[in-house]
């Protein structure tokens, strides 16, 4: 049964990175305490980077840092030092300073082939989720970012990897920015234990009703529903400002 969204709308962004830092500690806790360790898919862009600093700043208690495993929902198609690596923003924000080095898998994207990059995180997350031939990981949290066009991770509209079932990573030609972008697939992202979108700012607001309030708007972040998990939208007022009911800290 797909899940309903949980829609929580923070007044300012630093209470919407607050509630998200909490979430996430919680979330944590939750996991370690079940199953031993914590596994994340990142998400890119530039809205997460107040999230993973303030997670790096030592502000939040009770994180089991030596329990956690980083992955990425998606990266560019750059090497990891390049301005628009998702690896180096995250990198940057010291998030990867708390946890053993052996935790964070970055997706190889300096490799010359798109497509062999892609084979390889694929292989990485099979293994390291020890999959079957089939199978799906089950990411304890995935965290997501909401594009001007409706775009989540590199699930960018009419692109192919939006049809994609089998493979756990693509290589997805992005026609408007001309370059390959490498992302986790919808089943990958829909088999999460928690999807977690994180959204702020103004400039959001209109794409925001449009994916919660407008079922036929068929947009790739509208795919984005955990079949048996939660799936959590946290804005800010500015983001949330569109929608029909706005309120603070309300869950519908
Ligand atoms: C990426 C992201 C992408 C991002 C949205 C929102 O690699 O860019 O994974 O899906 O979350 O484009 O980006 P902003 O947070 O910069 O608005």
């Amino acid at each position: 049964m797909l899940s309903r969204p949980e829609i929580r709308i923070l007044n300012t962004a630093a209470e919407l990175f607050q509630a998200a830092a909490s979430e996430f500690a919680t979330l944590a806790s939750q996991a370690v305490q079940s199953n031993g360790r914590f596994t994340v898919a990142l998400s890119g862009g530039s809205t997460p980077k107040s999230l993973y600093a303030l997670l790096a700043s030592g502000s939040i208690p009770n994180i089991p840092w030596e329990k956690i495993f980083f992955f990425f929902g998606d990266e560019r198609f750059v090497p990891p030092d390049h301005p628009d690596s998702n690896y180096r923003m995250a990198r940057e924000a010291g998030l990867f300073s708390k946890v053993p080095e052996g935790n964070v898998f970055r997706v190889h994207a300096e490799d010359k082939d798109a497509n062999d990059a892609a084979r390889a995180y694929d292989q990485a997350l099979r293994k390291f989720f020890g999959l079957q031939s089939g199978e799906f990981p089950r990411f304890d949290l995935v965290l997501l970012g909401l594009g001007p066009d409706g775009h989540t991770a590199s699930l960018f509209p009419g692109t192919a990897a939006l049809n994609e079932q089998r493979s756990l990573v693509v290589a997805n030609w992005v026609d408007k920015f001309q370059t390959y972008r490498l992302t986790l697939t919808l089943p990958v992202l829909n088999g999460a234990a928690c999807v977690m979108f994180l959204v702020s700012g103004a400039d959001k607001a209109n794409i925001v009703r449009e994916v919660l309030e407008n079922e036929n708007a068929n947009l790739p972040s509208q795919q984005a529903r955990p079949a048996d998990g939660r799936l959590l939208w946290l804005l800010d007022r500015a983001a949330g400002s569109g929608l029909s009911h706005i309120g603070t800290e309300f869950t519908v």
